[in-house]
């Protein structure tokens, strides 16, 4: 099979928010305690963190974390997990029916942050609290010291403030499941209140209102409107979550999702001009897709009141680490929309990151992420691609191929390209208008026979991309050729012509 992608730089959708590469961290099952947390354990340092699990997510330069959920924020108590850990109160946990030891809470996220190399972003509970509490935590992690929660944040050994800018009002209070859940017009008060009150305390922070959990549930859109409409001066991005499923069992089906992911966030970009219309507004809202992955094998969410049960252990394979990059293809192509992202989550907990006690395994999802977030730089350029189709079950013809593109400023261009096909190999010629490619600085696939193929801790290697040839072409663009479910990161420097 043959296919072309066009590139002009003059062509793109602006800069491409390193945030899209985010990550998330909940108190669930064994993320936390034992993922990130494990003291004792001699791969732990002197606090406590995994030395290999920080190693692993330093590689995926994630620039944001968000903490501490997910529905475990809704019905959380964050003065639980500050001051001396022997006085911390432990509790039965709402969501996940798991005992909270509290062991590890704000300030030991912030000092965990500054070891991987990533920046928090809070979460508020807005679920079973309000903008009281927010104010309180906003005021323990980022004012100064002379008032009350700022002291108790410097007698607890921090002085200085976090600065932490980016805040999310709550957690999917669309969902039934959620603590405190209520319906739009209530959350879109409480949103409202705590964001004002947040802002008056901080005017530096960035606030993300809930939207939609899920594009199934019967509010989808309408209570990120009704939210919007209500808080449009007081809030900066609408999150929307999805998890992928392949509860079908059809491939060429599941492949497809980046078709479903892009129409998204089309829905966002249409929901925010609606509003800003609406307002007569020169602000711009953004989305932050904080919460995305492949989420169905393992869905065991029930830790019968255990500490750190082993919860929602989702094992990947090679079809799933070709969804992975089509989240990621289509926030590089929506850089326009999306300016925040998070996988959820980074270990143990649907993670490309698996723990036991004695060591680490690498899933087959944290290749195609790891290798995006080191070579995405820059805008993101328009692609013009004409690829071959196929019948993607009830999605109707697809394109087999997926793709993203990258320009830095010195010329570096990185195409990001999946292969949906499962039997066929595809070449891609990559066309360059107005530069010419110069030099190809790297290839690197990651491809399998079988869809269903999943590294294990009997065969942690089976999944891991290799390095791959691409040739330069007379007329200064590039080719290469994709095996079947393959996904390729390539960069090249270019010139202008
Ligand atoms: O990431 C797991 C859970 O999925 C989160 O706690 C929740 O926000 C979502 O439903």
């Amino acid at each position: 099979m043959q296919a072309k992608l066009t590139l002009d730089t003059q062509f793109h959708v602006g800069e491409i928010d390193p945030r899209i590469f985010g990550g998330f961290l909940e108190h669930l099952g064994r993320a936390v305690y034992e993922g990130v947390y494990d003291p004792g354990n001699p791969l732990s340092d002197a606090n406590g963190y995994r030395t290999d699990v920080l190693a692993a997510l330093q590689k995926m330069r994630m620039p944001l974390m968000r903490y501490p959920g997910g529905n475990f924020v809704s019905n959380y108590d964050w003065t639980d997990g500050i001051g001396p850990r022997e006085q911390r109160p432990r509790r039965p946990e709402f969501a996940w029916k798991s005992v909270e030891t509290n062991a590890f809470g704000t300030d030991e996220f912030m000092h965990w942050c500054k070891a991987a190399q990533t920046a928090p972003m809070m979460a508020v509970n807005l679920g079973t609290r309000g903008s009281a509490e927010a104010g309180a935590l906003l005021e323990y992690c980022n004012l100064p010291t002379g008032t009350y929660w700022a002291d108790r944040r410097a007698q607890n050994g921090h002085p200085e403030p976090y600065a932490v800018k980016t805040w999310c009002l709550g957690n999917e209070m669309d969902g039934p499941w959620q603590a405190g859940h209520v319906p739009a017009e209530e959350y879109a008060m409480r949103a409202d209140q705590a964001a004002k009150l947040m802002r008056g305390l901080d005017d530096s922070i960035e606030l993300v209102a809930c939207g939609s959990s899920a594009r199934g549930l019967a509010t989808y859109l309408s209570y990120d409107r009704i939210t919007l409409e209500y808080c449009w001066d007081s809030v900066h991005y609408v999150s929307a979550h999805r998890y992928s499923n392949n509860h079908r069992g059809d491939s060429a089906w599941f492949l497809a999702e980046g078709v479903e992911i892009e129409r998204i966030i089309e829905d966002y970009a249409g929901l925010f001009d609606y509003v800003r219309g609406l307002k007569r507004s020169e602000k711009r809202v953004y989305l932050s897709f904080d919460e995305w992955n492949v989420w169905y094998k393992n869905t065991h969410g029930n830790g019968k009141w255990k500490e750190a049960p082993a919860l929602c252990e989702e094992v990947y394979n090679l079809e799933d680490a070709l969804v992975v990059a089509q989240y990621l293809n289509a926030f590089i192509r929506r850089a326009d929309v999306v300016k925040i992202a998070c996988i959820a989550q980074i270990v143990n907990v649907i993670a490309p990151l698996l723990t036991r006690r004695e060591g680490l395994l690498v899933q087959s999802t944290y290749y195609p992420f790891q290798l995006m977030a080191e070579h995405t730089r820059g805008k993101s350029l328009r692609t013009q691609l004409e690829s071959p189709l196929y019948m993607a079950g009830d999605r109707g013809e697809t394109p087999v191929l997926d793709v993203s593109a990258s320009l830095a400023q010195d010329g570096a261009l990185a195409v990001f390209v999946v292969n949906r096909s499962q039997t066929d190999a595809v070449t891609l010629d990559i066309h360059l208008t107005d530069v010419r490619a110069s030099a190809v600085l790297g290839l690197d696939i990651l491809c399998g026979d079988d869809p269903k193929a999943a590294n294990s801790w009997e065969t942690p290697d089976l999944l891991t991309p290799k390095p791959a040839l691409a040739t330069l072409t007379d007329s200064g663009g590039i080719t290469l050729t994709l095996p079947p479910l393959a996904f390729a990161a390539l960069r090249a420097q270019t010139q202008l012509r």
